[in-house]
């Protein structure tokens, strides 16, 4: 009876709190990303590859204790140890999970299934479901545009996540973030930056930032801007050379403007 009372008595001393016995805790062990930056007493973001630690207080007297896990699409067991026999792991965690039988601490290297819930039971009791998100890192995006511009057109570039899901995009114009105006335009949720009326100003490297909540990355693009005199310049050469060869030299280094028509 003492014991029902007692119980009874730490779960109205604990609102909120899932009626079971203190919790999961867990860490993210290093090297890893930047992740587990802000952990909560119910829930860790960790990023697919990193290990993490989940630890529990000791249970009270119990001859067999499990860890659980519940995810969108199953629900098992991915470890239980009666004392006297070897820790029997799942078949799915046995390669990447380490259960140590003397604090019951699981420590597991994250695949992208692992998002969910996990719990350690015992006989008699079972700590609350924690949470566990697990995020793909970003890898380097890659931005597809064209280089050259001609001045006075509009051009745009467009971000491409490949590996991971990015939360947020952002720009930036030799190393300096890039603000929206007329001028400069972000559409489809800042995945594509759009340079409309292009000047030889606009010219430089162009640089797209990703980032989720476990990693950021980013690639950049040269743009150049041709101004109508770089046109010009190069079709003057090209002519003057064929020119030569035509026999027309004179003719053709005199202007310009006949010139280029000349060699179209
Ligand atoms: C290990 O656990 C699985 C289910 O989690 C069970 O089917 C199997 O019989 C267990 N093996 C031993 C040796 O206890
Ligand atoms: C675990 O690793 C062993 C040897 O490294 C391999 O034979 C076995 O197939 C692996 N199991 C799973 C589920 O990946
Ligand atoms: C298991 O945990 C105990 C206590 O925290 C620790 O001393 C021991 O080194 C751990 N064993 C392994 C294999 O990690
Ligand atoms: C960016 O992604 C590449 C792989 O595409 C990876 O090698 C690199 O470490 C990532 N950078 C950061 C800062 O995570
Ligand atoms: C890139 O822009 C240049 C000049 O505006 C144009 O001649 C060329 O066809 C464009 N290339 C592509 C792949 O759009
Ligand atoms: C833009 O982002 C919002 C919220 O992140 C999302 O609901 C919406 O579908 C996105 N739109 C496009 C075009 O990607
Ligand atoms: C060119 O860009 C610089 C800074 O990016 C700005 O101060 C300047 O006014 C721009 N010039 C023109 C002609 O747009």
């Amino acid at each position: 009876m003492l014991p029902v009372l007692l119980l009874l008595l730490l779960v109205l001393a604990s609102p909120g709190s899932p009626a079971a016995s203190a919790g999961v805790t867990a860490r993210t062990l290093s090297p890893c990303y930047s992740a587990d930056l802000s952990p909560t007493p119910e829930r860790l973001v960790s990023a697919v590859g990193c290990t993490v630690l989940l630890t529990v207080p000791l249970p009270n007297a119990t001859k067999v204790v499990f860890w659980e896990y519940k995810t969108d699409s199953q629900e098992g067991v991915i470890v239980s140890y009666a004392f006297n026999r070897p820790a029997n792991t799942s078949r799915s965690y046995e390669n990447r999970t380490k259960f140590n039988e003397t604090d019951f601490s699981l420590q597991m290297v994250l695949q992208q299934g692992d998002d969910g819930l996990y719990r350690f039971r015992s006989e008699s009791e079972a700590t609350g479901w924690f949470q566990l998100r697990v995020v793909e890192p970003l890898s380097e995006p890659e931005i597809v545009g064209n280089s050259s511009v001609k001045a006075g057109g509009s051009t745009k570039l467009v971000c491409n996540v490949l590996g991971g899901k990015a939360d947020l995009y952002r720009w930036k114009k030799n190393g300096e973030l890039l603000l929206g105006s007329d001028h400069i335009q972000f559409v489809d949720n800042t995945t594509t930056l759009c340079i409309v009326k292009a000047s030889m100003n606009d010219s430089g490297y162009y640089a797209c930032v990703v980032r989720n909540e476990v990693s950021q990355n980013e690639t950049s693009f040269l743009l150049h801007v041709q101004n109508a005199a770089n046109v010009v310049l190069p079709m003057t050469l090209v002519c003057v050379f064929v020119g030569s060869l035509a026999g027309v030299f004179v003719w053709c280094r005199s202007r310009d403007r006949p010139c280029r028509n000349g060699c179209r």
